[in-house]
């Protein structure tokens, strides 16, 4: 069984290769790879959808006004941002923050996958549909889902899936942004109830060479094995149109992630008033 110091190595590393990925075409317009940031043996783990201009010009997953927001609602259930694990769909921003396009999903999955095989979470909430139709390969929308946890196969860690609206579709949509505050307020029964029982591989060795990113269907109960080691210390695309986390809120009460193709965020998501220097890429670890 691989240590928790061992997996942050190793996630360190994948964070290397995601840097100079050129597997799409948003490597030629993207600033910085924004790979994601937090605890690297997090219980809880965070999935948006892709970088914004803020994203991209920090390294660095939500620091724009969907990341205050998601801030605020972690501290509200008592939970800080350096207990968790933010990242997103793609590690880069798409063009103008359209919407991810399914060959970029596909070539970016990899680096998901891994992230999750790495960090080992116990709950992941997918914020909007982008990253709840691909966690769940199926093109439900949020507006269904949200709120409703269900036990999952992603590559080979099973979590409790928990899709939410993302907070950019929550921004100026008070009934959204009330419906993803009361599905915060089952995060911590989620956490506490623990990892789920895990494939009898356990994570370290490979469960399934197919499917990297969710099984097809939910997962029953296995037989129950700790994942973590001793001593160990988050539009007909996947994302369907009008996804709404970066940028629009269609899809009920808006799904996706995302900027519109105008201004930094988008009119979910205003342009950060202070725009600060690229640092270098970052993978910010706690
Ligand atoms: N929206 C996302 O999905 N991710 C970010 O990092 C920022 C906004």
């Amino acid at each position: 069984m691989i240590s928790a110091a061992e997996r942050r190595e190793q996630l360190k590393s994948v964070f290397e290769q995601a840097r100079d990925c050129t597997r799409c075409a948003l490597h030629q317009t993207r600033t910085r790879v924004v790979f994601g940031s937090g605890n690297a043996d997090a219980d809880l783990m965070f999935v948006g959808e892709a970088p914004g201009a803020n994203e991209d010009l920090q390294g660095l997953p939500f620091v724009g006004q969907a990341g205050k927001l998601l801030s605020k609602l972690l501290e509200e259930i008592g939970m800080a941002r350096d207990e968790v694990f933010i990242c997103n769909t793609l590690k880069c921003r798409p063009p103008n923050n359209r919407d991810p396009h399914p060959e970029e999903i596909e070539a970016c999955s990899e680096y998901l996958h891994r992230q999750v095989e790495l960090i080992r979470p116990s709950v992941i909430c997918t914020l909007g549909n982008f990253a709840t139709k691909l966690l769940r390969r199926d093109q439900t929308g949020i507006s269904r889902l949200h709120g409703q946890e269900e036990v999952r196969l992603i590559g080979a860690r099973v979590v409790r899936l928990y899709p939410l609206y993302h907070p950019a579709a929550a921004l100026y949509t008070p009934t959204t942004l009330e419906l993803l505050r009361a599905d915060f307020r089952r995060i911590p029964e989620l956490l506490a109830m623990g990892d789920p029982p895990q494939p009898e591989a356990g994570p370290d060795e490979p469960v399934e060479a197919t499917d990297q990113l969710g099984s097809a269907a939910p997962v029953q109960a296995r037989r129950a094995s700790s994942s973590r080691a001793p001593g160990d210390g988050a539009r007909p695309s996947p994302g369907g149109p009008g996804d709404g986390t970066r940028a629009d809120a269609s899809d009920g009460a808006g799904s996706g992630v995302g900027p519109p193709a105008h201004g930094a965020e988008g009119s979910m998501v205003p342009e950060e008033t202070s725009a600060q220097p690229p640092p270098a890429d970052q993978l910010c670890l706690f």
